[in-house]
């Protein structure tokens, strides 16, 4: 290892060290009056200093020798790369050429290296140490955990992989992945890597019309699914909602082959039929083929997988990540940012379906060979204690949640945490939505004992790791700030007006990020296009995050939120016009807009104002059913987490006079804010605007 990476740490019990041998952190000093001082605990890493000069390698004209080194250091390569990186984000005058897409696109990193991510995450480690836990598998009822080694993994991904292999998929193909949060989830998305082709896993709690327009946007000929997903002591009809998507596909249905887990051995779900020649049972497929699996290789710019996710506009983006660089974000993120050591037992809480469960769960951790965890229940089942419970049972040392789960914890009181033993734990992260301070020093005070770091980690599904984050150990935290930039990362905050990066602290504005970082996101499938305009259009020469952020007085980077029209409900991310267009589909709605209100427990929550067809009847009475249809249509179109918290059904909407909807003063009047809507002059009927204040102020 050269100087610039971060220095010391080293494991107590094994002695083994990930990172460089030197000494314990010493930076305690509290520098900052408000902010909150560094842990003292054993496996902490670097200090500011170390930081600084580690992020000031990683970016600029020299950092390819830094990159380099990592990706050599941390990866198995097949064969060794001689370019680390091409491509960039396109300048005003190259967007100006309107050249297709861009003349600067497409980005890469190690593009003549070869590897294999499933290689990276399993055999390696299976050679070294067979016997190893891979996943710590807690299943939805307390007791029926599992622990599965790296030998075992290995065995039964190359069986999946085969499975794949004999339903004709090849290097380059997509396979659908909708499976709840079982240890065969991780193989599912392995075997997929292990062959080369490139899954699109779409969250259980998507409908079945989400998982339809997935499908068909990919066209995937192989599903992987499961019989039913368990969940807070209930089962959820998996197979019976992928059964409906494939069925809503119609004649365009690209899939042959479903390969479906028997998660509950229900095999009498109401509904439930196997399609003969197209649905297998896991179980079967896998005892009559090999055990073992030679891997595909690939090269370091092939696809490793497509993740829908929501944007401005109703069509979700299915997003695009690559195999060399997108795994090293992962490792690199899982070994500093969470400080992790041989012996340590990571565990992210997040959904495999969502960013977080992929990088989080299976990809960092496993590349770096560390033991991950699967975790099928929810925090509150059967008690409000199930994530303590968990932690002290199987002694994990890093755990990694959200704002809206701490919050929800929060308010069913600390008793639920003290009497668990919590010693093992080292650091805490946040992600997917601003942490709140009381939120953050509750998760401080009472999961940490104020001896953990606190890591609230800002990226997003498009940067596919990290990027702005705390360093344990290195640097001081301060409730509600994600802090700095990671490895790699050159974040600006850009003025919106001017375009202009801010420079000096004590700034406002949007978050930008200049030059690619090995794990950015490569196009959204099938559209390089919308790929430059919703990301490097907006402001030329950057990466365009669509979150406001500060800088305060001490360089820190705070997240504001979002700044375009995406809401952020308990961290799941969905855009107001993909509501809207749930809520157009049923036959009553002339009109709809949705905003997002701020939420104590969920961060943000999902309004509508709708009006109604006028040949539509209905009255006062029969309003409240009404309603209940119409927040039911957008749980079938979308998922239970889109649905609506407040459903308005209103004469009019406030317009501007060419016929926009001013959604500003619905989000003032829905947030309680309808006495401060400042200028009414854009609007054609302000009239219009005193009838909805009267019926938010009237709904219960
Ligand atoms: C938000 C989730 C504040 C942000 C990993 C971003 C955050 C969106 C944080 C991405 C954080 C994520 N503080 N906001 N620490 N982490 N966000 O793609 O608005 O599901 O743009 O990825 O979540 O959501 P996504």
């Amino acid at each position: 290892m050269t100087s610039n990476i971060p220095p010391p740490a080293r494991h107590d019990s094994q002695g083994i060290p990930m990172h460089a041998p030197g000494s314990r952190l010493t930076t305690a000093t509290n520098k900052y009056k408000d902010t909150h001082p560094v842990p003292e605990k054993p496996h902490v890493s670097p200090d500011i200093e170390a930081y600084k000069a580690a992020h000031s390698g990683s970016v600029g004209p020299h950092s390819d020798a830094w990159w380099a080194e990592q990706a050599r250091e941390n990866l198995t390569w097949i064969k060794d790369f001689t370019i680390v990186r091409t491509g960039g984000f396109p300048s005003e005058q190259e967007l100006k050429e309107n050249k297709s897409p861009s003349p600067t696109l497409p980005i890469t990193w190690f593009t003549d290296g070869t590897l294999n991510a499933c290689y990276n995450c399993v055999d390696r480690h299976a050679f070294a140490n067979p016997d190893k836990t891979a996943i710590i598998y807690e299943a939805d009822e307390p007791g029926e955990h599992q622990y599965i080694t790296y030998a075992m993994l290995l065995n039964e991904v190359s069986r999946v992989a085969n499975v794949l292999k004999g339903m004709g998929i090849k290097k380059g193909d997509t396979v659908t992945i909708y499976m709840p949060m079982t240890w065969q989830a991780v193989v599912a998305f392995l075997a997929c890597v292990r062959i080369g082709a490139i899954h699109s896993a779409v969250f259980a709690g998507f409908s079945a019309e989400s998982l339809r327009d997935r499908i068909l946007d990919c066209q995937s000929t192989v599903l992987i699914t499961a019989d039913e997903g368990r969940r807070g002591g209930r089962s959820v009809a998996t197979k019976v909602i992928a059964d409906q998507a494939l069925k809503e596909c119609g004649d365009a249905n690209p899939v042959k082959h479903v390969l479906v887990l028997s998660r509950t051995g229900s095999k009498t779900v109401a509904g439930q039929h196997f399609t003969p020649g197209r649905d297998v049972w896991w179980h079967e497929a896998c005892a009559n083929v090999p055990a073992y699996c030679p891997v595909e290789e690939m090269s370091s710019e092939d696809g490793l997988f497509i993740l829908y996710t929501s944007g401005s506009t109703g069509k979700p983006k299915g997003i695009l990540h690559t195999t060399g660089g997108y795994l090293l974000g992962a490792l690199l993120t899982v070994k500093y940012v969470f400080d992790v050591h041989p012996g340590d037992k990571f565990a992210c809480m997040a959904d495999v379906g969502w960013i977080t469960g992929h990088t989080y769960i299976i990809y960092g951790p496993l590349a770096l060979g560390t033991t991950t965890t699967v975790f099928e229940s929810t925090p509150v089942y059967p008690s409000p204690s199930r994530y303590w419970e968990t932690v002290s049972k199987h002694g994990l040392t890093q755990f990694y949640s959200s704002p809206t789960a701490v919050r929800l914890l929060r308010k069913l009181g600390h008793q639920h945490v003290q009497d668990h033993d919590l010693s093992s734990l080292r650091v805490l992260g946040s992600v997917g939505e601003p942490i709140n301070p009381e939120a953050w020093n509750w998760y401080n005070e009472h999961v940490g004992k104020g001896e953990c770091a606190i890591v609230d980690t800002y990226w997003q599904t498009e940067t596919g790791s990290i990027v702005v984050t705390p360093l344990p150990g290195a640097i001081e935290t301060k409730p509600g700030a994600a802090t700095v930039p990671f490895f790699g990362i050159e974040a600006e905050i850009v003025d919106p007006l001017s375009g202009k990066p801010l420079e000096g602290n004590g700034v406002e504005g949007v978050l930008c990020i200049k030059n690619p970082w090995p794990s950015i996101a490569r196009t959204i499938w099938g559209d390089d296009k919308r790929f430059v305009e919703t990301y490097f259009k907006p402001y030329p020469g950057h990466y365009f995050t669509g979150d406001g952020a500060a800088r305060d007085e001490h360089g820190y980077i705070w997240i504001k939120g979002r700044v375009d029209d995406v809401i952020n409900v308990s961290g799941h991310r969905m855009s107001t016009a993909e509501v809207e267009s749930a809520l157009l589909l049923h036959n009553g709605v002339a009109e709809t807009a949705v905003i997002g209100t701020a939420d104590e427990l969920t961060g943000q929550a999902v309004n509508a104002f709708v009006t109604m067809k006028p040949e539509f009847s209905f009255d006062p009475t029969s309003e409240p059913a009404l309603v209940k249809e119409l927040v039911l249509q957008v749980r079938k179109i979308i998922g239970p987490f889109a649905a609506p918290k407040k459903v308005y059904i209103v004469s009019d909407l406030p317009k501007t006079r060419s016929g926009k909807i001013v959604r500003r003063i619905l989000r003032k009047i829905a947030s309680g804010e309808g006495d401060q809507l400042g200028d009414l002059s854009t609007v054609a009927e302000p009239e219009v605007v005193e009838v909805i204040k009267k019926k938010v102020a009237e709904s219960p």
